[in-house]
C-alpha cells in the first residue's frame, strides 16, 4: 500500500469543523436575558466569522495559486464558493448586531434566525471542506511532491499571525487524532524556536485532558511539570 500523502487540509478543516459546532451548540443555547452571556457567545460567533475570512484568504493566496499555477480554473469553483461565504458572513455580522441592540422582546426571534442562518453556514461549509479535500487534494498531489506540499505549508503558516496561530491551536490540539498531534508537533518543534514552541506545548497543556496530554509528551518524550490544565474529556 502507497504511504499516505501529505494532507493540508485535514488539520485546519478538523479545527473548523470543531469550532463550528462548538459555535452552534453556544448559539443555540443563549440566554437572551443575561446580557454578559449573550455578549461573550455573540464575541464567539464573531471569533468564528474572523477565522473563517482568514482561512479563505489563506487558502486562495497560498493553495488556490499553487493549483491554478499547473492547472487554470482548478480553483474557481472553490473560489466562487468563497464569495458566496463572504456573502453568509456578512449578513451573519448583521445579524449579530441586530441582535445586540434589540429589545428583550424582539431579541428571541432574532436569536432563533441567527441559529439557523449560522447552521446553514455550517452546512454550506461542510460541503465545500469536503470538495476541498478529495478534488483539490487530489489536484496538489498530482502536481506536487509532499516536500513542495510542505514548502507550501511552512510559507502560509509563517505569514500568519502569532495571536491568530495560537487562536487556531486552541482549537485544532484537541480536534486531531493522537497520531496527527504528535506529528504536527515534532514538525513545529523542528522548525520553531523552542521559547516559541514551548509557549505551544503551554497552550497544548491547557486545552488538552491529562490523558491526551500525557500521551503527547510520551510520543515527544518530553518530562514537562507545567500547572494543571483544564479537565478536558480526552
Ligand atoms: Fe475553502
Amino acid at each position: 500500500m502507497n504511504a499516505p500523502r501529505l494532507d493540508l487540509y485535514a488539520p485546519i478543516h478538523k479545527a473548523l469543523r470543531a469550532w463550528m459546532f462548538d459555535t452552534i451548540v453556544a448559539v443555540g443555547r443563549i440566554d437572551g436575558r443575561d446580557e454578559p452571556a449573550l455578549k461573550a457567545t455573540l464575541r464567539k460567533v464573531e471569533g468564528l466569522l474572523t477565522i473563517c475570512a482568514s482561512h479563505i484568504e489563506h487558502e486562495h493566496d497560498f493553495l488556490h495559486r499553487a493549483m491554478e499555477r499547473h492547472m487554470p480554473g482548478s480553483a474557481r469553483e472553490a473560489d466562487l464558493g468563497h464569495q458566496a461565504h463572504h456573502r453568509q458572513m456578512t449578513r451573519l455580522r448583521g445579524l449579530v448586531a441586530q441582535v445586540q441592540d434589540a429589545e428583550a422582546a424582539v431579541r428571541f426571534p432574532l436569536l432563533m434566525t441567527l441559529y439557523r442562518e449560522l447552521a446553514m453556514f455550517v452546512a454550506e461549509n461542510l460541503t465545500h471542506m469536503q470538495w476541498e479535500e478529495t478534488v483539490h487534494n487530489e489536484a496538489l498531489w498530482a502536481r506536487h511532491t509532499d516536500a513542495q506540499l510542505d514548502a507550501i505549508h511552512d510559507e502560509l503558516v509563517q505569514s500568519i499571525p502569532p495571536q491568530e496561530m495560537a487562536e487556531v491551536l486552541r482549537h485544532m490540539l484537541p480536534a486531531l487524532s493522537p497520531l496527527e498531534r504528535h506529528g504536527m508537533l515534532a514538525d513545529m518543534r523542528g522548525k520553531m524556536p523552542p521559547q516559541a514552541f514551548e509557549g505551544v506545548l503551554q497552550l497544548a497543556h491547557e486545552v488538552l485532558g491529562p490523558h491526551c496530554w500525557a500521551d503527547l509528551q510520551r510520543a515527544l518524550g518530553l518530562q514537562l511539570e507545567l500547572p494543571a490544565g483544564r479537565a478536558m474529556a480526552c
